[in-house]
């Protein structure tokens, strides 16, 4: 089982791992990063492949232990939990730090591609859009758009996927859920596609994409999961290690900037959970200003690529001054 991993030049560019490092891939999918890593790093590395859906570290795991089934790959870890627990995974292992992080944010192919998942709209499933349905303080998509008010329910379409016409969309879910409520995915994506103007029903992207992108990420409080998650890899990196980050749109772009950019700056903000981190006197550096980019030749091969955006951090030397 594959998935086509997305910016692997720039991300082992910017990662660096050597022989012996030890590497976190947070958001491990079915491996293709990890892969890389585990090949860079040697039987002297150490390899920690998470994913917050369980299904998913089943494949991981199955794919990494066929590509060293020999025994010639470094110590591999792999766990069914999200990448904001990193520090525990860490020390269950007795491992102090990371010297390589990657968060390769969102969804993989082969999530989207089984209906049962409730990720996908082409086909029909239940509306459920979530990594580990067993996981409390998660809510499925049917759920949010049965209850929630047409209100907030254009409010996240709005900002969680840049959507113009969320107003006529959110208006569309409440008048039809009133008379039948949503039970799966390909009802809610009708009502989506019809819910925007006829000129754009058949554009190049499906109007739908949207939307379920917007209540994927309520569903499964992404933002909030990643915000916490950017603290904690910051402190489990050693020194000199480095954090990577693939996003996807722009709102984690804009988490990841924001979050990049005040760790990196010699000025910690009272208000934020990052200061905690520096008055232990961790500094960090901003590896590059702005995002980087796939290459067009990337994006013609995968167009999933297309919104991809790489922001990298390091750990620098302790009391340095920016
Ligand atoms: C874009 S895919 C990663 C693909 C992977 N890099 C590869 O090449 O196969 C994103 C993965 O992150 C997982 N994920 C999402 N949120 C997570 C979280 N908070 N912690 C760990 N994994 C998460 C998803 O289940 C999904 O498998």
């Amino acid at each position: 089982v594959r998935h086509d991993p997305v910016m692997v030049n720039e991300v082992l560019e910017a990662l660096n791992p050597g022989e012996g490092s030890v590497v976190v891939d947070g958001t491990a999918g079915a491996g293709g990063h990890s892969l890389h890593f585990a090949k860079l790093i040697g039987s002297t590395g150490k390899l920690f492949a998470l994913d917050r859906d369980p299904a998913m570290a089943a494949i991981a795991r199955s794919n990494l232990d066929r590509a060293f089934q020999s025994g010639n790959g470094p110590e591999i870890h792999v766990a069914a939990t999200s990448y904001h627990q990193i520090g525990d995974v860490l020390s269950a292992a007795n491992c102090a730090g990371a010297d390589a992080i990657l968060l390769d944010l969102g969804i993989n192919s082969i999530q989207v591609d089984d209906p049962a998942r409730g990720f996908s709209f082409s086909k029909e499933g239940p509306l459920d859009g979530r990594f580990n349905p067993a996981e409390p303080d998660t809510r499925p998509i049917s759920e949010l758009v049965n209850s929630e008010s047409a209100q907030q329910l254009a409010a996240w379409i709005r900002e969680y996927s840049d959507e113009r016409h969320a107003n006529r969309i959110a208006m569309s879910i409440v008048r039809t859920r009133d008379q039948h409520p949503f039970e799966t995915t390909t009802q809610l994506a009708e009502v989506v596609r019809q819910a925007v103007p006829a000129a754009e029903r058949n554009a190049r992207i499906d109007p739908a994409t949207r939307t379920m992108q917007a209540l994927r990420i309520v569903a499964n409080r992404e933002l909030e999961i990643l915000e916490a998650g950017l603290h904690a890899c910051l402190a489990a990196l050693n020194l000199g290690g480095r954090l990577a980050c693939l996003s996807f749109h722009s709102g984690e772009d804009k988490l990841v900037k924001r979050i990049f950019d005040a760790a990196g700056s010699a000025r910690p903000d009272p208000g934020n959970l990052y200061a905690a981190t520096t008055r232990e006197g961790l500094a960090y550096e901003v590896r590059r200003r702005g995002a980087i980019k796939p290459s067009a030749e990337e994006v013609e091969r995968n167009p999933r690529s297309r919104s991809a955006r790489l922001r990298v951090i390091e750990r620098s030397t302790e009391g340095r001054s920016h």
